[in-house]
This record gives C-alpha cells, structure tokens and sequence, in this order.
C-alpha cells in the first residue's frame, strides 16, 4: 500500500488543469448499455473507481478500449445482465447500471450494494423509481433481481429523507427513456453530473427535457444509437484546489473549472474573504488577507456539496474564529474530525454539526485515510500543518483524484508517494 508525505508549509502557485469528473463517467458509461451502437467518451480521467465501472461493463458483455481520456464502448454480449459482488461491493455507483439494464435488456441482477463509511446509503428511492415505471423488483441471494418488460411512462416523486438522491434520478432517467410514454420525476436531483447524463442520452436520440430543475420530463424513445460526448470537468476537484489556493496562501489558476458549477462553494470562500474570479477558460483564486470563518450547510445542488464539506472543514480549522458545517446530506459524514484533530484542529461534533474553532497552525502526524473526500481534507491539512504529515491508505484518493501529487508538485507542494 502507498502513502503520501506531505512536508506542510508551501504557498501554492500556479496552474492546475482539472480533469473530467468522475461522478459524471461513471453514470455516463452505464448509459452506453442503453444501446448496441458505439459510444466514445472524451474526458475521462484516469482512476480506479473508472476501471471499476469498466470492468462491470466488460461483465455486462460491453468491448471497451481506452486511449488516453478517451474511452470507447461497443457492443458484444448483450445477454448479459448481472453485476457481480466482487465489483459492485467495491463501489457503490456500480448500482447506476440498474436502469440501463432494465430498459434496455430487460433484466437486471445488479449486487446489492454493501454500507459506506459516510453513512447509511440506501437504495430505496432507486428501487421505489423503478417500479414506479412498472419494472418488477425483489432481492435474492443479496442481488437486486429486475424485470423491465412491462415498464412504461409514469410521474415518479424521487424525494427522499434527504431530499433529492443523484444516482437514483440517473438510474430513473435511464429507464425511462426507453420506456413507452411519458415520464415526469419530480423532485429529481438537477446536480450538473445528471445535466451533463441528459446531453449524453440526448446525443443518442433520447427526448429529456427541463433536467436542470427538479422536474425532469421524458418521452420514452423505441431505440438509442451510438454518441460520442465530453465530459464535463470534475467541480468537486476543482473545488478541493480552490481550498488548496486558500489554505496556503497561495495563488492558484483551476483552467476547465466551471465557475456556475461551483456558485454556492464561491459564495463562501467570498465571503471568509478569497478572492475568485472567473477567467477566460477557468478559474482564478488568490488568498489576499486573513480569512474569517463562515457557516456552511451541506444540501443538493445547487446548494453547498456534501463532497466539499471535508476539504472546507480543513481551511475553517486554521481559520480563526468559530464556524459552523452541517451536514444534510450524510450526516455521519464526519470520520475526517478526529484526525484533523489529531493534528491539532479543534472541532467538536454535536450529531450532524461540527462547531470549529479555528487555531493559529496544525501540526504534521501519520494520518489514515477512510474515504475519498476525507482523504482529501487530510491532505489540505498536510499542505498548511508544520512538520511531516503522512497519510496511509491513500487507494481513497486515487478513487477520486487524478494524478493527485504531481498536479500538486507542479504548483509548488512538496508531497511524495512512498510504498508503506
Ligand atoms: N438516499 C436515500 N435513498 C436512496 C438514495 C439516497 O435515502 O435510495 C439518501 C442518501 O443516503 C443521502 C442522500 O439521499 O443521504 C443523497 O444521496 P444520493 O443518492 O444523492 O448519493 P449518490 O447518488 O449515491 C452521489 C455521488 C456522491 C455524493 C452524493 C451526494 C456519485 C457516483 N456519487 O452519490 O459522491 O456524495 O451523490 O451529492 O455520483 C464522492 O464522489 O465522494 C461521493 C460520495
């Protein structure tokens, strides 16, 4: 296993180019089994949860070849309908193969997906959905067994106790677009990686309309055909090299960030007092005095990401002043406090709170990594803290972030990869 050291200290500056995003290729690639065509993806970042999706789709029968970002999918066994355990237990989006394979081979026999770290993540809103188009659902043997002969157009409510569910409106759109009729999703999750699996599906001739409001509607179509498509880039790694730019100090150009992707988390660095401007092709963001904390609650978009909560809790630890997150979307979403403390943060949790008083400086210590974005607020914490930090267990980050030290070697970290 790898490990990362992190010597803290460094002001950051310069360019990063941030890559396709993740949470749009994974939905987008289980939007290729919609059809027997060729689909050709551009901007798709080389990661281990993108290997994991391919893999369930070579399972699924697809022929896949990647050059590069560019990643073409074409038809082989169109038989085949099961996700396997051994795949779909190491990522839970695996499940977003659910719709597509109930449309378009009318069965499914998809794993049920195990618990996450982040919290609870149940699936009921997705199987609630689906038979809703009249898809016939039940659980064996710990699979999710479907049969999408009689799936027809429906007005489907997709809100859960969270509100809207991401992967549960692409699962929904998917079928829906092949099933016959109409189909209305109210309360649909409109988060820009769902925008951006409208496009695609529309590219392959499906008839979606409104998916940037949480009323999304569909004209089922009879058949899809091959699209190519590029991806749009990942807001939630340019969002962790915003607070990058911010925690040390640093100047940083995020060239292919989408500023409109990113209002709500712009809106705060503004107001702790980061200056952002929007550039021809990125973004600039620029620390030009001290920060002051600010009050963050994590909603669906277009509100505060869930998956920037971590990153924005690293910048509020050495922020002086008391801030505030909390949590609406996961709200154990929370396993980053106690080694951020560890290195010195000051953070209190009540439930789904996280009360922050800011302190002058943290200091380096070993550190575990438990998830993604956790990860990634390890490392935000590593680039400030005096001293080494070094992180274990840092498959998470290459889940999620591409090339991750050497785009941060390039603006001026001193980071490493060691084997542990
Ligand atoms: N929920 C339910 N029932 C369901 C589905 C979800 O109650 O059937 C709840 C969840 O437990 C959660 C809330 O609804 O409290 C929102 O979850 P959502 O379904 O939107 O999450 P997801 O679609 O499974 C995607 C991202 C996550 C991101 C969330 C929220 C992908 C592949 N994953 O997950 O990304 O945190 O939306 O924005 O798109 C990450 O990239 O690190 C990551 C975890």
């Amino acid at each position: 296993m790898d490990k990362l050291i992190i010597k803290g200290g460094r002001r950051l500056k310069g360019t990063v180019m941030i890559s396709g995003a993740k949470n749009a290729a994974l939905p987008l690639l289980a939007a290729t089994l919609l059809t027997d065509a060729t689909c050709i993806l551009k901007n798709v970042p080389a990661l281990s949860d993108i290997d994991t999706m391919m893999k369930i789709l070579t399972e699924l029968g697809k022929e896949i070849a990647r050059t590069g970002n560019v990643v073409t999918v074409k038809s082989g066994d169109s038989k085949k309908c099961r996700a396997p355990y051994e795949l779909v237990s190491t990522m839970r989006a695996s499940i977003c193969v659910l719709g597509a394979l109930i449309a378009k081979r009318k069965r499914a026999e998809v794993s049920f997906p195990g618990g996450c770290v982040i919290g609870p993540r149940p699936i009921d809103l997705h199987l609630k959905g689906l038979k809703d188009l009249g898809a016939d659902i039940s659980v064996k043997g710990g699979y999710i067994i479907g049969n999408g002969s009689g799936i027809r157009g429906n007005r489907i409510y997709l809100g859960g106790h969270f509100g809207s569910s991401v992967l549960a409106t692409a699962n929904v759109l998917m079928a829906a677009v092949l099933a016959r009729g109409k189909t209305i999703i109210e309360n649909a999750a409109c988060e820009p990686e769902i925008v951006d699996l409208a496009g695609f599906l529309k590219k392959m001739g499906a008839k979606i309309y409104g998916e940037t409001s949480h009323r999304i509607e569909v004209v089922g179509v009879k058949k899809l055909h091959g699209a190519t498509h590029s991806l749009i880039s990942d807001r939630i790694e340019a969002g962790t090299y915003m607070l990058a730019a911010a925690i040390t100090k640093g100047d940083i150009f995020l060239k292919n960030a989408v500023y409109d992707n990113l209002l709500a988390l712009i809106d705060k660095l503004k107001e702790a007092g980061v200056r952002i401007e929007k550039r021809g092709g990125g973004i600039r963001v620029r620390y030009v005095k001290p920060l002051k904390p600010v009050d963050v609650t994590t909603l669906p978009y277009p509100g505060f990401p869930t998956d920037i909560q971590a990153q924005m809790m690293a910048l509020m630890a050495v922020t002086d002043g008391i801030s505030v997150i909390t949590e609406k979307v996961y709200p154990e979403r929370f396993i980053h406090v106690s080694e951020l403390n560890r290195m010195g943060a000051q953070i209190v949790l009540e439930g789904p709170i996280a009360i922050i008083k800011g302190v002058k400086g943290l200091s380096g210590a070993p550190v575990m990594a438990s998830d993604l974005r956790a990860s990634a607020s390890l490392v935000l914490a590593g680039l400030v803290a005096k001293g080494a930090t070094e992180i274990s267990r840092i498959y998470h980050l290459d889940r999620g972030y591409e090339n991750l030290e050497n785009k941060l070697k390039k603006i001026g970290a001193d980071i490493k990869r060691v084997k542990e």
